[in-house]
């Protein structure tokens, strides 16, 4: 397969690392176009993918992913054009905050998708949402469907779920990154090494994760699994209650939906 990506910052360089850690897309098989900053090329030369600098060289991709900023999403696309409509190249939008709809009043019937991916992708560890636009044939679908699978799971969305899907899946990481960080102050305070500190955590919160997934108890019957009557887990859920924990992670979730 035959990948073209446009942007090669935090989201790009990591969904460029996922494919080939996947061992399924040869290195040079990746066409990159980076932006006015020496990043693009600094990454080429650690993993030696295509680098390209202009539309032309993307004529011949299986399907071209745009991961520029938001603003230029679009402007992007409409410079992309002559060169992918008349081989209807499917072309892939990774910005939350631009819709199908918006990409295809650019290119017009053109095979077009919104995917939202998280920073995981760059082990195969990722959950990256899709919205389809209109004009896919299957085989298309399938293009898109296979090449984001190898970057992890991969959940068709409803187009009026993405902005929350962006923000549960794209910014988690992040608010998981500051729970292992806090964890680790914890365990620091009572004499842990932190560089052991992390990893328990991050463990821990891997383990638990993939049993959820795994039995897909609900979460509540997980907690009361480990919390015994009386024992030490409750009053340390309790504590947390009492600081806040779920009205805090709820608000984290709300501020960001409330700024979109
Ligand atoms: N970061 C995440 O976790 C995440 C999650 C889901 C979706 N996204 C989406 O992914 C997209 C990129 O986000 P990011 O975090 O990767 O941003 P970023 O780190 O700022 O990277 C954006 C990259 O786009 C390049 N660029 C800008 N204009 C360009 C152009 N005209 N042609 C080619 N490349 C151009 C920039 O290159 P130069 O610096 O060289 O100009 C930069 O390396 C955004 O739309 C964002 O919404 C990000």
């Amino acid at each position: 397969m035959k990948i073209g990506i446009i942007g090669a910052g935090h989201m790009g360089s990591a969904m460029i690392k996922g494919w080939i850690n996947s061992k399924q897309v040869e290195a040079k098989n990746i066409s990159v176009k980076g932006g006015k900053s020496l990043t693009a090329s600094h990454l080429q030369k650690e993993l030696d993918f295509t680098l390209i600098n202009q539309y032309e060289d993307l004529q011949k991709m299986d399907i071209i992913f745009l991961a520029t900023p938001t603003p230029v999403i679009l402007p992007v696309l409409n410079e992309l054009a002559p060169f992918i409509m008349d081989n209807k190249i499917p072309v892939v939008s990774v910005s939350a905050g631009v819709s199908t709809q918006e990409l295809q009043q650019v290119v017009p019937n053109h095979p077009v998708a919104q995917a939202i991916p998280n920073t995981p992708v760059q082990i195969n560890q990722g959950i990256t949402g899709i919205v389809y636009g209109k004009n896919l044939a299957d085989s298309q679908k399938e293009i898109i469907n296979h090449s984001l699978s190898l970057l992890g799971n991969v959940q068709e969305v409803r187009p009026d779920n993405i902005a929350i899907f962006g923000t549960l899946a794209g910014c988690g990481p992040a608010f998981v990154d500051v729970f292992i960080e806090a964890l680790g102050d914890g365990a620091c305070l009572h004499g842990m090494d932190r560089e052991m500190a992390y990893k328990v955590a991050a463990s821990m919160i891997k383990g638990t994760a993939e049993l959820l997934l795994r039995t897909q108890d609900h979460p509540a019957q997980l907690k009361d699994n480990v919390a015994s009557p009386g024992g030490t887990t409750i009053k340390g859920l309790v504590a947390l209650e009492k600081e806040g924990f779920r009205y805090a992670t709820i608000q984290g979730i709300n501020t960001i939906m409330s700024n979109e």
